[in-house]
């Protein structure tokens, strides 16, 4: 039997989790095409309502959802800021738990003032959890970013299981200030893609800096492939403001080389990806239109990522003031549950 121990320091606490690494056979690329789902379940954002928002499509609708709750929110958060934003939610490696984890912004009570919220916002993220996508636990708000690292924001989270390790790991992206300057009055750094590893998505590792970019990243989402070792990202690229995809086939960790130019030549953000069900070698991409008089989702899709072609989905994508979420697939079971809650 292996044993792991990890440990991290939060708020000034060391917190250390051990536990025993689960036998090799336990097939857990769960974020991988799920040929028995019966469909799709987003959860998404408002510009006007900083809480979680749920909606479903069908297998052969793959763009076309309906909201849950009669369009009500499914979340509201209640620590921190009040305001969650960037929704992605995550499934464990045997399908029985879910984590919807967002950024911890409250951009309408600071005058949607963005260089307020990359300099002074909180270092925290929300995060819920479930068995059945329907009931929901009580909010964590979970410190991901020691004081020591002078952190201006934590955003856009989002999560992968990292089978090399046994664990999720979960990225976001951070503004930091030197230790000269307490009061982040300078520009900081770029904002950067930063890690840490986590079983629960309680306890979680010391986070590190993914690798260091000339440019700013934010919103990296990540997708899995049928073999282990490659997988795709796409992330905003800062410099630019568009969104891009890059691949690595030597680990999540290992080296990514960008596919060529932005997946969609306009200012785009937020990307959200997902294999159909049914042709899993068709990916679909949303991404977030925020340079829209009213921002919102479009989808596109790709036959060969590779390729970097990208397709307008027809027909296009509705609702339409979704804004930057994430898509996983569901089963039979909780598909109908969720249909239930229309
Ligand atoms: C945002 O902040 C305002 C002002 O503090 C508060 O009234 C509101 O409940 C918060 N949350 C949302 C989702 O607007
Ligand atoms: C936004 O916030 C920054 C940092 O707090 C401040 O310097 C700037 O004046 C604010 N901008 C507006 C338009 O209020
Ligand atoms: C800080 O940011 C401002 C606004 O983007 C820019 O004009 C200025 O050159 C930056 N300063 C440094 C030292 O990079
Ligand atoms: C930023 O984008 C401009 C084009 O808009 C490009 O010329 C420049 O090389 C980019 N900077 C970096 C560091 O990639
Ligand atoms: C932003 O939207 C305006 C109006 O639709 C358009 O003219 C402009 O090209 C867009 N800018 C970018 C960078 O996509």
């Amino acid at each position: 039997m292996n044993y792991f121990c990890i440990a991290a320091v939060f708020n000034l606490v060391w917190v250390a989790v051990c536990g025993s690494l689960l036998p090799s056979n336990v097939n857990a690329r769960a974020d991988h095409g799920k040929k028995d789902a019966a469909g799709y379940f987003a959860v998404t954002f408002k510009t006007t309502e900083e809480k979680i928002f749920g909606h479903i499509a069908e297998v052969g609708h793959e763009t076309s959802f309906t909201d849950i709750n009669g369009g009500r929110p499914i979340l509201t958060a209640t620590k921190g800021t009040r305001g969650v934003r960037d929704p992605f939610i995550v499934t464990s490696p045997t399908h029985d738990r879910f984590w919807i984890i967002g950024t911890d912004l409250n951009a309408s009570a600071i005058n949607q003032n963005f260089t307020q919220a990359r300099h002074y916002g909180s270092t925290s993220l929300h995060i819920w959890e479930s068995s059945d996508l329907v009931h929901w636990s009580d909010e964590r708000l979970v410190k991901v970013m020691p004081d020591s690292l002078q952190a201006g924001m934590v955003w856009a989270p989002s999560a992968v299981y990292d089978s090399a390790r046994d664990m999720h790991a979960v990225f976001w992206s951070s503004k930091t200030f030197p230790v000269s300057d307490p009061g982040h009055l300078t520009n900081g750094s770029l904002d950067q893609i930063w890690y840490s590893h986590t079983r629960d998505f309680v306890d979680f590792s010391a986070p590190k800096v993914w690798a260091s970019s000339n440019v700013g990243l934010i919103d990296q989402e990540i997708l899995t492939t049928a073999q282990p070792d490659t997988f795709y990202r796409f992330l905003k690229d800062e410099n630019v403001t568009e969104v891009y995809a890059e691949k690595s086939t030597t680990g999540l960790f290992g080296e990514w080389t960008r596919l060529g130019k932005a997946v969609v030549d306009g200012r785009r953000e937020g990307p959200a990806t997902y294999r159909d069900i049914r042709r899993p070698s068709r990916t679909y991409l949303w991404v977030d239109n925020y340079n829209s008089t009213i921002p919102g989702y479009e989808a596109y899709y790709s036959d060969d990522i590779d390729s970097n072609v990208w397709t307008s989905a027809t027909p296009s994508l509705t609702p339409a003031t979704m804004r930057h979420g994430a898509i996983i697939p569901v089963s039979k079971r909780h598909f109908s549950r969720l249909q239930n809650q229309a």
